[in-house]
């Protein structure tokens, strides 16, 4: 793949990479675990360099075994694997990989998730319940990784479930990139909910747009109901800006709930397209203009097309390993 194609009308774009070699650590290498090779593939291009490569295969009962095809001994290691759907699968993959890296004798090991699974789990809301997202963060550490790049958690707490350092990413640049582009006047920034508001705050300011929030309840995982909106989006496109669409059921509602409430038109903004139990059928029969997201999570080219447009994260994660890499600051990725 051409590193231009990769990087072209990115707000990372501005990146050139001299050398990959740092005196600290080594070569860099860059593994793909198969949960999203694509993105792997344009990591590795938008850096100019090839992907280290893997085999990973199931025994026939369906264990998972890996095998690095090349010496890991003493170099910089990221391995690219979200832990999107099948979750558990790409977990243990992940866990297996670290471990096979570790045992490999890397100098240092960075797991690129760009998607945690269990993030939603990240705390007790009754009494014998687990904190799946605790677990998850003990397990990959464990397992072998010395640092970790996430790309906007579902709360920013899941950070502190690392006892590792984490660099914590986030895409609001290049979703908000998209809408400047669009060239719309008289747009509110709305939050689905009120967890999410520090998300749509941060879109709302980078946008100079007001700031709307739907009240939301979910009794169970299958029902939604919007309570009101607390704010004014009368005359206004609405942007709803959410971490994550699963099973499309809070974004379809809340577009319903907002023309109600007056708005010209509803586009909808998400880093992670979970998209599980027919999550696009029901995006393509509500009344939302268009769906953004990004590639973090592999979509089939029937899920990409319109009202989908997918915005790839690639050269901002390639950045962001650069910088690490060259021991440089990583911070200015994280606003
Ligand atoms: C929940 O707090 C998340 O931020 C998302 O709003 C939620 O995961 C979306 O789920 P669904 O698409 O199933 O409504």
């Amino acid at each position: 793949m051409d590193k231009t194609e990769v990087i072209s009308g990115s707000p990372y774009s501005q990146i050139a990479y001299e050398t990959t070699q740092s005196p600290q650590w080594g070569d860099l290498k860059i593994l793909s675990g198969t949960a999203n090779p694509e993105l792997a593939n344009k990591v590795a291009a938008a850096i100019g360099i090839g992907l280290t490569e893997m085999e990973v295969t199931r025994f026939a009962d369906g264990e998972i075994n890996v095998k690095i095809k090349e010496s890991m001994r003493g170099h910089d290691v990221f391995l690219v694997q979200p832990t999107c759907h099948p979750v558990n699968e790409n977990l243990i993959e992940l866990f297996i990989i670290l471990d096979a890296l570790r045992r490999a004798s890397a100098a240092r090991i960075t797991a690129v998730v760009p998607y945690y699974a269990y993030a939603r789990k990240e705390k007790k809301t009754q009494p014998r319940e687990p904190i799946s997202a605790k677990l998850m963060a003990n397990i990959i550490t464990l397992a072998g990784a010395h640092r970790i790049i996430a790309l906007d958690l579902h709360t920013e707490a899941i950070e502190g479930f690392f006892d590792v350092p984490v660099d914590h990413l986030t895409a609001i640049k290049i979703l908000a990139g998209h809408v400047k582009r669009l060239g719309l006047q008289n747009i509110v920034v709305v939050s689905p909910d009120v967890g999410g508001t520090r998300r749509a705050r941060r879109l709302a300011n980078i946008l100079e747009a007001p700031l709307a929030i739907v009240d939301k309840r979910r009794p169970a995982d299958d029902v939604m109901e919007v309570m009101h909106v607390v704010g004014d989006v009368e005359g206004q496109h609405a942007i709803v800006i959410d971490d994550m669409i699963t099973t499309g059921m809070t974004v379809a509602s809340v577009a319903k709930a907002l023309l109600a409430n007056g708005a010209l038109s509803v586009r909808v903004l998400a880093t992670h397209p979970v998209m599980v139990n027919g999550a696009i059928e029901l995006l393509r029969s509500a009344p939302i203009e268009e769906i953004v997201v990004t590639d973090t999570i592999p979509l089939t080219e029937e899920q990409k097309k319109p009202p989908v447009t997918v915005l790839s994260v690639a050269p901002l994660i390639a950045e962001a390993i650069m910088r690490i890499h060259s021991n440089g600051s990583v911070s200015e990725l994280f606003h």
